[in-house]
């Protein structure tokens, strides 16, 4: 059995609180002890992150030990994987102190909040000979796993290598990725609102369609982006709010990415748009669906796991810790280049929009 604890306890790790008290009853874990330096957040307040698959769930908080330190947590109990979920400049130091103590660790993304603290956790994994994976939770998001097929199987002409048989749309040509919504403010000391906390909308949320990116077509070898800061009015120092950026390649794919945390809160958008050789994959935003719409007139839809995707990555990861896997699908030093991407990014809006290498 997989003893397994948590730390923090705000918007998304009450959402990571709901996945592993039900990989508990289902067997997978055993959920030993929670910890947030807040005590009130032991009270058994609902969750209230407003994303896909994470509910509105009340919780036993007696079935499990509290702690207000980590230090705490990690010499009191045996823990085999911690799932870290506190705000992003304090991933890289807690994930290293749990790595040290002989745990696997899933971190939250973004990884950290520069490529060089990335080195550091992901030195500490290989050290102790322990699993590292970051939150990069589109990799386990269902419309987004039929993309990478369709991308993958563009690749051989082996039929029996290509996950779709039936629909041949062949390479991808066009690329188009959009995420946005109001501004997080998290449940902690508004550290979202602060650039040197959560990297601004880039490194926070438009790093979820960068790893995308990156996970699909691979490294870019430059970027150029323009970015807008819409908070300073308000009086925050949030970095930038709203993005588009290019990505350079090689080959003559074109891709672009944006994203806006500055929009009404009401809603959370995200959607894609991908051209291949003989045909269109569009994912529309907030629940707009998917479909395919190939060059010869049919329509097509293809059939989407919809299980949350935030329970399917931890489960991977404690699949991975209890069958002494290798981790193909979404590896800490990918997280690490999908950092060194949003830093050229950030390079780039810092400079109206030069084209900046990804270092
Ligand atoms: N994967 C996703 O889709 C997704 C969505 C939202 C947030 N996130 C990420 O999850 C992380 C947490 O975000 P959030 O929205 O839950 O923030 P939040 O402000 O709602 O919660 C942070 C929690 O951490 C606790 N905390 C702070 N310092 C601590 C410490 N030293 N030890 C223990 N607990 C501590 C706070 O008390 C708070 O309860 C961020 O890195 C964020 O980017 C990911």
């Amino acid at each position: 059995m997989i003893n397994a604890g948590l730390i923090g306890l705000g918007g998304m790790g009450r959402g990571h609180l709901e996945n592993l008290v039900r990989m508990n009853r289902e067997g997978y874990v055993s959920l030993k002890a929670a910890c947030d330096i807040d005590p009130a957040k032991f009270a058994n307040m609902e969750s209230t992150l407003n994303i896909k698959g994470v509910g509105e769930s009340q919780f036993d908080f007696d079935s499990f030990n509290h702690y207000t330190s980590i230090d705490d947590m990690i010499a009191n109990e045996k823990l085999d994987l911690i799932v870290i979920a506190i705000p992003t400049y304090l991933h890289a130091d807690a994930a290293i102190k749990c790595l040290d103590a002989g745990i696997n660790v899933m971190c939250e993304k973004p990884m950290a909040l520069t490529s060089d603290d990335c080195n550091r956790m992901i030195a500490a994994a290989e050290k102790n000979g322990k699993y590292l994976m970051i939150g990069q939770v589109l990799r386990f998001w269902g419309e987004y796993q039929v993309l990478k097929a369709l991308i993958e199987d563009a690749k051989t002409d082996d039929p029996a290598k290509k996950t779709y048989k039936d629909i041949d749309l062949g390479k991808p040509l066009c690329g188009y990725f959009f995420r946005g919504g109001a501004v997080p403010t998290g449940s902690w000391q508004n550290w979202y609102w602060d650039k040197n906390k959560s990297g601004g909308c880039i490194q926070d949320q438009h790093i979820h369609d960068v790893d995308m990116i990156n996970w699909l077509f691979g490294m870019p070898k430059a970027v150029c982006s323009r970015g807008a800061n819409m908070l300073k009015t308000r009086g925050f120092d949030s970095g930038y709010d709203a993005v588009t950026t290019t990505y350079i390649y090689d080959d003559d794919i074109a891709i672009n990415s944006q994203d806006d945390w500055s929009m009404d809160g009401r809603d959370f958008w995200m959607e894609f748009r991908i051209s291949f050789e003989r045909g269109t994959f569009i994912m529309g935003s907030n629940n707009g669906g998917v479909m395919i719409k190939s060059h010869d007139g049919k329509d097509l839809t293809p059939e989407i796991d919809t299980e949350n995707a935030y329970y399917k990555e931890v489960l991977y990861l404690v699949n991975l810790v209890k069958n002494n896997g290798v981790n193909t699908v979404n590896p800490p030093t990918d997280s690490r280049d999908t950092i060194r991407i949003v830093e050229a990014e950030v390079k780039s809006c810092d400079n109206n929009g030069a084209i900046v290498e990804v270092k």
